[in-house]
């Protein structure tokens, strides 16, 4: 789906969903997973993807250069095309970013057009230490800014992960819960507004009996 696509569809604003863990009983995927049940409930639409659907080997520039982009590359940069944002739930090891998130960032910024380009982000970590893992997401921010990534100023971070989920995978705390649902709401709010601003600007134009100037208006 190229950009022009993406803008013409109205339907619920979508947003790919994911943990940057490969961990099976990982607190970052319960989550990424807890997000997308927040997303749905709130009206979005979520694709839910799993990190080993974009993993990749360490980058090297020489199989860059010959035009080989892995597989894992291939499906994270056509699911990123495929929606209007996207969040990351990161663990945080060594007070930074998994190496494999940012290996995988390294591939799909080889794309051109480069896909992160615009798009919309949220982070979240999860982690049992009381910092939450929140240094993984200032890193992981630098790359996603750096390549022109709407990165959302407030982030997620859950401490002691290990004892903040009930049996019924919801956050224990109700004050948290609160906070990590309106996080995701406010961050839907402005990707819904991004995405429709344009065609109600149009609209509204139009309903004034202006005509608008390619020339002159960004809208067109
Ligand atoms: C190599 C490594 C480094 C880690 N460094 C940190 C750290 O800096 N800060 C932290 O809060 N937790 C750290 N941890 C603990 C992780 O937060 C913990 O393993 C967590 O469960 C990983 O996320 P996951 O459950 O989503 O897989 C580290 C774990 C590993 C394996």
């Amino acid at each position: 789906m190229n950009e022009q696509q993406r803008n013409d569809h109205h339907g619920p604003t979508r947003f790919l969903v994911f943990s940057a863990s490969l961990r099976k009983d990982s607190f970052n995927t319960r989550l990424a997973k807890l997000a997308a049940n927040v997303i749905a409930k709130n009206g979005g639409e979520v694709d839910y993807a799993n990190m080993s659907e974009f993993d990749c080997p360490s980058f090297n520039q020489d199989q860059e250069s010959n035009n080989f982009h892995p597989p894992g590359a291939e499906e994270f940069r056509k699911r990123i095309l495929a929606n209007d944002a996207f969040i990351i739930s990161s663990p945080e090891y060594n007070g930074s970013m998994p190496g494999l998130i940012k290996n995988a960032v390294d591939w799909v910024s080889r794309f051109r057009p480069q896909p992160f380009n615009e798009r919309h982000s949220l982070l979240m970590s999860a982690s049992p230490s009381m910092g939450g893992g929140n240094k993984a997401l200032w890193s992981l921010r630098m790359p996603l800014e750096h390549l022109g990534s709407r990165v959302f100023p407030d982030m997620f971070s859950l401490a002691t992960a290990h004892k903040a989920f009930t049996p019924e995978e919801k956050l224990a705390d109700e004050v948290l819960a609160q906070r990590f649902e309106q996080n995701l709401v406010a961050f839907m709010s402005l990707v819904e507004a991004a995405k429709n601003y344009p065609c109600i600007k149009k609209a509204w134009v139009e309903f004034l009996g202006e005509k608008t100037d390619p020339v002159t208006e960004r809208v067109e």
